[in-house]
């Protein structure tokens, strides 16, 4: 009992850790272009990373944020079983959105939420990502195109046959709207940026 919560604790502080790995700034210091958390939202995910004009390094930091909630889950998995992958992949979502790294000031989550549907269930993981793609085609808005996805993510969970993710589902959801409230704003106003346009 006492080694297996020690095992879980260990699963959620590694995972948090990956998922603090803050991508989207890594890549465009790398490639020398700028400071991101001054481009455009402020924000260090893709969707920001695209207003830099950089298509290629938008592209890598979808999927190295994405990618890296799915390893942990996957890690997780393999390692400690399905428990410990649900938990491994809401601790690095809330790496993401609070990096020890940045003084807990991150980004939104969305694509490391993705990934981390598609590691724990993919058919659920890839209907949240069809639901983005399709809200993007018709509105051409990354941040509501988050909200829509997140939110379908826990009725989706129901029923696809995971009722066991609609906890992780609701609780990431939650917190991916929270993270949007200044796009939430600018969308009620009618003032969010399309995909990538710098507003
Ligand atoms: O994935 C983040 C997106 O939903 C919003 O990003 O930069 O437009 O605030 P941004």
């Amino acid at each position: 009992m006492g080694s297996g919560l020690g095992i879980l604790g260990l699963v959620a502080v590694l995972s948090y850790l990956l998922g603090a790995v803050p991508f989207g700034l890594v890549i465009t210091r790398m490639l020398g272009l700028g400071d991101l958390r001054q481009i455009g939202s402020g924000n260090i995910g893709a969707t920001n990373v695209l207003r830099t004009g950089n298509k290629p390094a938008a592209l890598a930091t979808l999927l190295l944020d994405s990618g890296k909630g799915a390893i942990a889950v996957l890690l997780a998995r393999e390692f400690a079983g399905e428990h410990a992958a649900i938990i491994a992949g809401g601790a690095a979502f809330i790496g993401h959105l609070y990096p020890i790294w940045l003084g807990f000031k991150g980004g939104k989550g969305v694509a490391t939420f993705l990934g981390t549907m598609i590691a724990l269930a993919w058919p659920l993981g890839l209907a949240a990502c069809a639901v983005w793609l399709a809200t993007a085609v018709v509105t051409r808005i990354s941040s509501l195109s988050a909200l829509v996805s997140a939110a379908a993510t826990v009725p989706l969970a129901w029923v696809l046959g995971h009722p066991e993710l609609m906890l992780l589902s609701a609780i990431l959801a939650a917190l991916i709207f929270w993270r949007h409230r200044s796009n939430i704003a600018r969308i009620a106003r009618g003032t969010e940026p399309k995909i990538g346009k710098k507003g």
